[in-house]
């Protein structure tokens, strides 16, 4: 990386040397991912041009955004010899499916304490990512509560502390300095992709929930001086988001030691396209996504890269770009997704309305 870094001077100074190209790594990933043209959505809509990065097909499991995260995280866990990964997310969680994935590929065991509608939920029918982490292996613990998740997290790695075993916690989808390291390094490689097809982008636009992802495309942008714009588009009510991640923009830049002018103007983050909250699905987003499996036979999903194209094709309809520009949709993942929805999916598109939108497995 840092060969390129030299060779293409129009890259920002400050880079040379950075942290980053120290920190271990393990591939998890196929990189680099698809970049493709978007051609038939981009006639219907009449510009901007739109691309897609298939980070959904990253490779590890059903892929998703979380696999470039890993490689350094489950680094670090190996370095600290752990044994065991404890992690924590939604019932139906991307991320987990992918630790569980990676902590397995690397030897380890894996135990996911999941927030859900109560405590030991366990449902009768087994769909997307609930039967993938039971597949897994992995232990599995429901709460209902992102607070008790984190009790039950630091309970569980202190019994296994004094079995012998060695557990390593991973917080916040991954959302650290160390894992937004992933999403700098898949800034090179978009930059390399345009390159190489004579383009520039002018926008990325993906969906944002704890940040990581959307921090390091921010960082990335700046650091390569690729004058792209990162738009996030919120997938779940956060009051505090935006400082949230302009945070985590901060604390990544000061861990790996980047000297980059970073303002609160280099983030972006549009919390209107959240609907009734996390993992709500509504009408716009099936036809979001039945639109963009008809025009392009590209899968999205309800919770994440469905809402967030929802919100891009939006935006395009407000005229907030113009027809010109290149705009690249960072498909992040989450199919998997796709089937525990089947019935809301199928009302919507034979009648119009669904008899749930709020899934049961979220939590109250
Ligand atoms: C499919 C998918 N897209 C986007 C995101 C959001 O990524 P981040 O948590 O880094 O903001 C997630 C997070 O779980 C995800 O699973």
């Amino acid at each position: 990386m840092l060969e390129y870094i030299k060779e293409h001077p129009t890259l920002n100074e400050g880079m040379i040397g950075m942290r980053m190209e120290t920190l271990p790594r393990i591939k998890l990933a196929n990189l680099p991912t698809p970049l493709e043209e978007m051609p038939n959505l981009s006639k219907q809509l009449g510009g901007p041009n739109i691309f897609i990065k298939r980070d959904d097909v990253t490779g590890l499991g059903f892929g998703g955004n979380k696999t470039r995260k890993l490689e350094y995280l489950m680094a670090d866990a190996r370095k600290q010899n752990a044994d065991t990964i404890i992690t924590s997310a939604g019932f139906h969680s991307n991320w987990c499916t992918q630790t569980a994935c990676a902590a397995k590929r690397l030897g380890m065991d894996v135990v996911l304490v999941k927030q859900g509608p109560r405590e030991g939920y366990d449902p009768e029918e087994y769909d997307g990512n609930h039967l993938l982490h039971f597949l897994l292996g992995s232990e599995i613990k429901v709460v209902p509560s992102r607070s008790k998740a984190d009790e039950l997290m630091n309970e569980l790695a202190a019994d296994l502390r004094l079995r012998g075993r060695r557990p390593y916690i991973i917080s916040f989808a991954g959302s650290t300095p160390l894992g937004v390291a992933g999403y700098i390094n898949a800034v090179l490689e978009i930059l390399t992709q345009c390159f190489q097809r004579g383009i520039k982008i002018d926008y990325v636009v993906h969906a944002t929930g704890s940040g990581g992802t959307q921090a390091g495309l921010i960082l990335g942008a700046k650091a390569f001086n690729t004058g792209m714009k990162v738009l996030g588009i919120s997938v779940s009510r956060s009051e505090n988001r935006f400082e949230a991640i302009t945070r985590l923009v901060t604390a990544s830049a000061k861990f790996f030691e980047f000297d980059l002018p970073l303002g609160k103007e280099d983030v972006h983050v549009f919390d209107e396209y959240v609907g009734e909250g996390y993992g709500v699905i509504s009408k716009e987003v099936v036809e979001t996504i039945n639109r963009v499996a008809k025009a392009e036979g590209v899968f999205l999903d309800p919770v994440y890269s469905g809402k967030a194209m929802a919100g891009l094709l939006d935006l395009i309809g407000k005229n907030y770009f113009d027809t010109e520009d290149n705009v690249l949709f960072l498909h992040t993942g989450g199919t998997a997704a796709l089937f525990p929805y089947k019935q809301p999916i199928k009302d919507f598109m034979k009648k119009g309305e669904s008899s749930w939108v709020k899934p049961p497995w979220s939590t109250a």
